[in-house]
């Protein structure tokens, strides 16, 4: 039974223990992978790896701070958890050792925050933790697991960046949105890549508009529209991987905002922005 629990395709989640990613990690885990949850907080990915457990099949959990395996709940179930801090380098490279010997299959970065306020009034610490797991975060697992999954021939890569990552940019929001820009250029350069030497590895870049998860409470800030359901958002991104597109734009409103920012004056999309965001400013 270990044998076989050790070939199981794995799909591991970074930001799996919550919003998109945990959306994505229990419908990859409906389609038979074995999920990995990754994220700092160890009871809300136990909480989150129950969840998914309740589909059924059974898997292993592999304890992280570099304990040995440990199962959830004692019991079988379709999710690992991995507790680790990806705002550090060393962190994101002992996920990887823990798993490069290990059929990963697909690798979804959904693991991210946001900082809110005026760009000389943001707090810097806030701001490069942000940078480190936004960017640096992305770009080190992508990098470290496109060669294994190359070599192992095959395997899907979906970074979550965001429609902020068309925009030309957010005021207010100045540097989550150039951070989901670095994602969506990174991303599409490497799929270009990929594409043209017939690789059997995809990679992807998912460019939600406002989604309705914790991530507006954990910057700060209040949605200033309805976000879209998770579910919905995850079903988008895995259709479009299944469609190898190089970047998801989920739903209707969504994908004709990005159009428009396309083709309207940037200084114009640039005032718009301003003013959707100036929205999100908590007021108690
Ligand atoms: N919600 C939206 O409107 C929206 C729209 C477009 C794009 N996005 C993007 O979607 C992705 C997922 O966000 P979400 O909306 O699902 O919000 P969320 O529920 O807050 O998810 C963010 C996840 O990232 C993890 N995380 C944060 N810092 C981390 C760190 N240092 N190390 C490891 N994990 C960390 C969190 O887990 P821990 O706290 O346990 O570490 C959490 O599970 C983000 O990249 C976000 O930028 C969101």
């Amino acid at each position: 039974m270990e044998n076989k629990q050790k070939k199981r395709r794995l799909a591991i989640v970074t930001g799996g223990g919550s919003g998109i990613g945990f959306c994505l990690a229990r419908q990859l885990a409906k389609r038979g992978f074995c999920v990995v949850l990754v994220g700092r907080d160890e009871h809300h990915l136990r909480q989150a790896a129950k969840a998914i457990d309740s589909y059924g099949e059974r898997a292993e959990t592999v304890g992280g701070r570099g304990k040995k395996a440990e199962a959830i709940g004692g019991h079988s179930g379709n999710a690992e958890i991995f507790p680790c801090d990806l705002s550090k380098q060393n962190e994101c490279r002992r996920l990887y050792e823990a798993y490069r010997r290990r059929p990963v299959s697909v690798l979804i970065n959904s693991a991210g925050l946001g900082v809110y306020g005026e760009f000389g009034d943001t707090d810097l610490a806030e701001e490069t933790e942000m940078l480190a797991v936004n960017c640096r975060a992305v770009h080190m697992l992508m990098k470290l697991f496109l060669s294994d999954m190359e070599r192992r021939g095959g395997g899907w890569i979906l970074n979550v960046a965001s429609s902020a990552g068309l925009m030309p940019g957010g005021p207010y929001m100045a540097a989550y949105y150039a951070a989901k820009a670095y994602v969506v250029s990174l991303t599409r350069g490497v799929a270009k890549e990929l594409r043209a030497r017939c690789s059997p590895v995809y990679a992807g870049a998912l460019c939600p508009g406002p989604v309705d998860t914790p991530f507006f409470e954990r910057a700060g800030i209040r949605a200033a529209v309805k976000g879209a359901d998770p579910e919905t958002v995850a079903r988008a991104a895995l259709e479009g991987m299944r469609r190898r597109q190089t970047l998801i734009v989920p739903g209707a409103s969504n994908r004709l905002a990005c159009a428009a920012a396309k083709l309207l004056p940037s200084g114009s999309v640039l005032a718009v922005n301003r003013r959707i965001q100036a929205k999100k400013r908590k007021t108690e």
